[in-house]
């Protein structure tokens, strides 16, 4: 609309009177100047502003989020003070940001108005001299206005533009990331039924180019309805192997397939329904617990639902829980214990029944009788299904058809329970001092 009026009064301004029209135009390369310079320099002051707002957000997120930590710590005065700081931070940005775009938005009126003197002067002598009709000279003087006006609205929508491009070339930044998993053009379908056998040739993994392997040479055969136990010390990279099968991150080298094909050429969608994980690190969605056992197969009837969170033992601590399955769990379950968590969690992977089930320090958190109690569970859920368990307390794994020891980045060890005892090696070192500890009368264990 504003180019169109633009237009059309550029038309009658030269038609009334061209020399008068010629010199309301020398204000206009001001104008344009300004418009350059406005972008130049008003735009990355908007651009540092958006930055410290994100800061600003992160900083009072982790702030609350982490506020049993900070209160632990007696962190309070630090943590306050971070966050007043960054608000001071930000609010100067913003200050800067707006003096800057109130230093360039006067320009305009300015040009707007050197116009008019000049048409003022140049047109009254005109008119003295008779070469212009005083009534033409007014008429002239108020289109002036309505040329102006334009001009001055079409920068205001570049300031706009300019605040939002700002806040655009964040997301942008965002949206030009390439993802490091990538889906495959042609996707391969896995042959129905999914067996679920899975097998790691010759696999290398690092989570960054610059650093180290964390896991070496990787060769492993998890058979199709056999439960494959991971055991080996702390930090070693158990969860990221086994975070290598639903494609959280793809191998630097080797091959990793399941039933034959490699990952990569699956549909990513595809594979990750057939895998059913309890991840080490439980993350639970603010809403009932119903919702999150739901989580993982939506459309589940109730009986299902009830079924799962028998299994889990879930159904052994709702019995106390005022509105049962409709209790509301709070933001990342802070609601409920450790263990009632990863029960949740584990109930979650069970109904999602998918032929491939990964738990990854799935009871680490419950007391030993629960753990025997869904362990008892498990061993039903399992059959038939490939199973790979994580578990530091070995006691938990001595059943499993496979266990596998890792070791400083690569595999040392595989074999059953008594083959590995056989062995003599860090799997019977583990083993049997932890049996000590549970041997050792608690007189004994504080000499
Ligand atoms: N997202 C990540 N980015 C970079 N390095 C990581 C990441 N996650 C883990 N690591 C590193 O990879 C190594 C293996 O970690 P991983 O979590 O697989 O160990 P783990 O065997 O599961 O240990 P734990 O028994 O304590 O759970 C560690 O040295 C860790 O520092
Ligand atoms: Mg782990």
């Amino acid at each position: 609309m504003n180019i169109l009026t633009l237009a059309g009064v550029m038309v009658i301004l030269f038609s009334m009177s061209w020399q008068l029209a010629l010199l309301s135009l020398i204000p206009i390369p001001i104008i344009i100047i300004t418009l350059i310079q406005y972008a130049k320099r008003v735009r990355p002051a908007f651009v540092y502003r958006q930055q410290e707002l994100g800061t600003l957000n992160a900083i009072l997120n982790d702030s609350i989020s982490g506020v049993k930590e900070i209160q632990a710590f007696t962190r309070e005065d630090l943590t306050m003070h971070r966050v007043g700081k960054q608000i001071e931070t930000y609010l100067e940005s913003n200050l800067k940001a707006l003096k800057l775009m109130a230093t360039y938005t006067p320009l305009y009126d300015f040009a707007a108005g050197l116009g008019q003197l000049i048409v003022i002067f140049f047109g009254s002598r005109l008119a003295l001299q008779g070469n212009l009709q005083v009534a033409d000279l007014v008429a002239f003087f108020l289109y002036l206005d309505s040329f102006y006006q334009p001009v001055r609205n079409l920068s205001n929508s570049w300031e706009a533009v300019q605040e939002s491009l700002a806040g655009f070339e964040r997301v942008a930044e965002m949206l030009n990331e390439t993802p490091d998993v990538l889906p495959p053009e042609h996707p391969i379908p896995l042959l129905k039924p999914v067996r679920g056998e899975i097998r790691f040739d010759n696999v290398f993994f690092r989570y960054n180019p610059e650093e180290a392997f964390v896991l070496e040479n990787i060769n492993l055969d998890i058979p199709a309805g056999k439960t494959t136990a991971l055991v080996g010390p702390t930090g070693v990279g158990k969860s990221t192997l086994v975070s290598l099968i639903p494609r959280f991150y793809d191998v630097s080298s080797g091959k990793l397939t399941v039933d034959g094909i490699d990952v990569r050429d699956l549909d990513l969608h595809e594979l990750r329904a057939n895998i059913s994980m309890v991840l080490q690190d439980v993350f639970l969605f603010h809403g009932t617990i119903r919702e999150n056992i739901l989580f993982g197969k939506p459309d589940a009837t109730e009986a299902e639902m009830l079924a799962a969170a028998k299994i889990a033992n879930v159904d052994e601590f709702i019995a106390h829980m005022p509105n049962g399955y409709n209790t509301l769990i709070g933001e990342r379950g802070i609601k409920l214990s450790g263990g009632q968590k990863q029960r949740i969690s584990i109930a979650r992977a069970v109904l999602k029944n998918s032929p491939i089930l990964i738990l990854d320090e799935a009871t680490s958190a419950v007391d030993t009788e629960t753990e025997l109690l869904i362990q008892q569970a498990l061993d039903r859920l399992i059959v038939g299904r490939t199973t790979i368990i994580i578990a530091h307390r070995l006691s938990t794994v001595r059943n499993a058809d496979q266990i596998v020891v890792l070791e400083g980045c690569t595999i040392t060890e595989k074999g059953t329970h008594e083959e590995l005892l056989a062995a003599h090696g860090l799997y019977y070192k583990l083993y049997t001092v932890q049996q000590n500890l549970t041997l050792i009368p608690a007189e004994d264990a504080q000499d």
